[in-house]
């Protein structure tokens, strides 16, 4: 599998407060059967990483975890809140690249209220030939009361990732239901873990994987389509709806 959001490098987020506890959320994900993970760490106001930042944070984990054993390939990346993006150069927005690739971002939906100027941010990045993937839509409450709000950023070029925990559950039900709503709609696109520290969240994606009901999908959604993204290939096609849910009828991406 691989995890395309994490806030596993230490001491710049909320995430790893040590190069300790990012070892070890490296452990569990990889005991999961994640392979590869990309270092997400915020960017945004009250944490304003700076890209050097996550570049020597990403190689001094990439040498603990090769002292320590431990087998998890790490990459790079940055979770951009929207009110973010302009301040960023064309470098920076190249370096943050998700997974490495500069053709990506990770831009952080908000929790609460409503990102008006998202789909202009959208258009923007589109231009400069980058594809942003909207981090956990369906933590929103606005996208709870009414999934389909979601997809106007898919038809605008946006990819989808929902968190591993709101699909099995682990963080309520209204999260879990507007999930796989989402899913069902064809309006997900990955799963990742958005892992914060070892031991509250847990950093794997298996029990999400299993939760999506469906195997051919949830390996589209844990390996086939984050693989395409680090290995800039084109994003291969959604697997067919196995069944005609009446979820999956009452809007679609
Ligand atoms: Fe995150």
């Amino acid at each position: 599998m691989v995890d395309l959001h994490s806030h596993i490098l230490p001491g710049v987020d909320d995430g790893a407060r040590s190069l300790e506890e990012s070892v070890e959320i490296a452990i569990a994900a990889a005991r999961d059967g994640t392979k590869v993970m990309a270092a997400t760490p915020h960017v945004r106001g009250d944490f304003p990483t700076a890209v050097a930042t996550m570049e020597r944070l990403v190689l001094e984990l990439k040498e603990a975890l090769r002292e320590k054993g431990v087998e998890l390939r790490i990459l790079g990346g940055a979770e951009i809140a929207i009110s973010s993006l302009k301040a960023l150069d064309a470098d920076e927005l190249r370096r943050f690249g998700l997974g490495g690739n500069p053709h990506y971002l990770l831009v952080e939906f908000p929790y609460s209220g409503w990102p008006l100027s998202l789909e202009a941010e959208i258009w923007n990045l589109g231009e400069r030939g980058i594809t942003p993937v909207l981090a956990h839509p369906e933590r929103n409450p606005e996208v709870q009361f009414d999934p389909s709000m979601v997809a106007p950023f898919v038809a605008a070029g946006a990819l989808v990732q929902l968190t591993a925990a709101s699909l099995d559950g682990r963080l309520g039900r209204r999260n879990k239901r507007t999930a796989h709503r989402l899913v069902a709609a064809g309006c997900a696109h990955l799963i990742a873990s958005d892992a914060h520290w070892p031991g509250l969240r847990r950093a794997g994606l298996s029990s999400a994987a299993a939760a999506v009901g469906d195997p051919r999908l949830a390996n589209w959604l844990v390996h086939e389509v984050p693989t395409a993204i680090i290995e800039n290939s084109p994003i291969p096609i959604h697997p067919p709806a196995r069944s005609g849910s009446l979820l999956s009828r009452w809007f679609s991406c």
